[in-house]
């Protein structure tokens, strides 16, 4: 009768067990407390009821009481905060190197593309067994990446990425739901994670498509005249794009930030937002131009710029010398704190090895 009903979703990922077990302790720290209360209510009502004790015994602070009742919930609360707050961290920060899926949801769909080129639609296929990291925009409202057997729910906004990771251990199919009320058919935004053997997600990575998302991006680059000016030696008038993905960008304000995909995206849509130092703001702003998935595709060139897994844009004259102002200092510590740009940490041309 209640196979349709299950209580618990099946725990498909590395990060089922440690939810599971949080929510556990604390269903049972609460229903402990449940019976201990109701049995002390009980308990006290009939030994202090009105025949036994007609006259009342008044009780004037006890120091020793009320650190314990003070102690023990504090104890109590800082174990969850500390528990959670474990667990947070580690959905919200990617394991380096993880692969990488594209997401845009729309009313009412969620539209997946990968950096091999496969594009799906209201199905996602993963490998078994490797982190897979999400960077995910709606382009339209706020709609919410709900994956119960993962144990990963994470939202997904209009005008800029998002991102959760998984680690799925069981092959099967999943059920993937949308999990922030978006519209009138919010209940029939629904999804399937197919979670396929390693061997055979390469198979199907790598079967019928022409190009990996990059060279997609690439065209897009050459298309919309990115080219133009975003050259590969000193006379560019906007910044030289190789190697700058994941690493610290100086900014004519004096300000450092990091070219991550969000960084990469305003830049494109708003360009006067942030500009590079030694740069002017004569970018036109393409919001309204492209496509989410334009844009994506033009993050997976300019990232594979970054870690030297595509080829540079013309012209090519001396790659990667230090035309695009990167910050001169700190690049180490910046590189560590940096949680959300994750190239694979291999073939940097002429990057410094401190940064690895
Ligand atoms: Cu999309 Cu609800």
């Amino acid at each position: 009768m209640w196979s349709n009903l299950p209580l618990f979703p099946v725990r498909a990922s590395s990060m089922a067990g440690h939810v599971d077990a949080l929510y556990f302790a604390l269903v049972a720290m609460a229903a402990f407390f449940t019976f201990l209360i109701s049995a002390l209510i009980l308990f006290f009502a009939i030994r202090y009821r009105k025949e036994r004790n007609p006259q009342a015994t008044q009780i004037h602070g006890s120091t020793a009481l009320e650190l314990l009742w003070t102690g023990i919930p504090l104890g109590i609360v800082m174990i969850i905060f500390v528990w959670s707050a474990v667990i947070f961290f580690m959905q919200t920060r990617p394991p380096k190197g993880a692969m990488e899926v594209y997401l845009v949801g729309k009313q009412w769909m969620w539209k997946f593309q990968h950096t091999e080129g496969q594009r799906e639609i209201n199905e996602l296929h993963v490998p078994a067994g490797r982190d897979v990291r999400m960077i995910m925009t709606s382009q339209d409202v706020i709609h919410s990446f709900y994956v119960p057997a993962f144990r990963i729910k994470a939202d997904v906004l209009p005008g800029r990425y998002t991102s959760t990771w998984f680690h799925a251990t069981v092959p099967g199919r999943y059920h993937l739901f949308c999990a922030e009320y978006c519209g009138t058919q919010h209940s029939g935004m629904l999804g399937e994670v197919v979670v396929m053997e390693a061997a055979d997600y390469d198979r199907w990575a790598a079967s019928g498509v022409d190009g990996s998302l990059a060279s997609a991006g690439e065209k897009s680059f050459q298309q919309y005249g990115c080219s133009m000016c975003h050259r590969t030696d000193a006379a560019g008038r906007g910044p030289n794009l190789v190697g700058v993905f994941g690493h610290p960008v100086l900014l004519d304000d004096g300000r450092t930030v990091t070219a991550d995909e969000s960084y990469i995206r305003e830049s494109i849509l708003n360009p006067g937002t942030k500009i590079a130092s030694g740069f002017k703001n004569i970018m036109p702003t393409f919001q309204g131009q492209l496509s989410e998935e334009e844009v994506i595709g033009l993050v997976a060139y300019i990232k594979a710029l970054g870690n030297g897994t595509a080829g540079a844009p013309i012209p090519v004259s001396e790659p990667n010398t230090a035309v695009y102002p990167v910050a001169p200092k700190s690049e180490g510590s910046a590189a560590k704190s940096d949680n959300t740009a994750t190239p694979p940490a291999k073939t940097e041309p002429a990057q410094p090895a401190a940064r690895q």
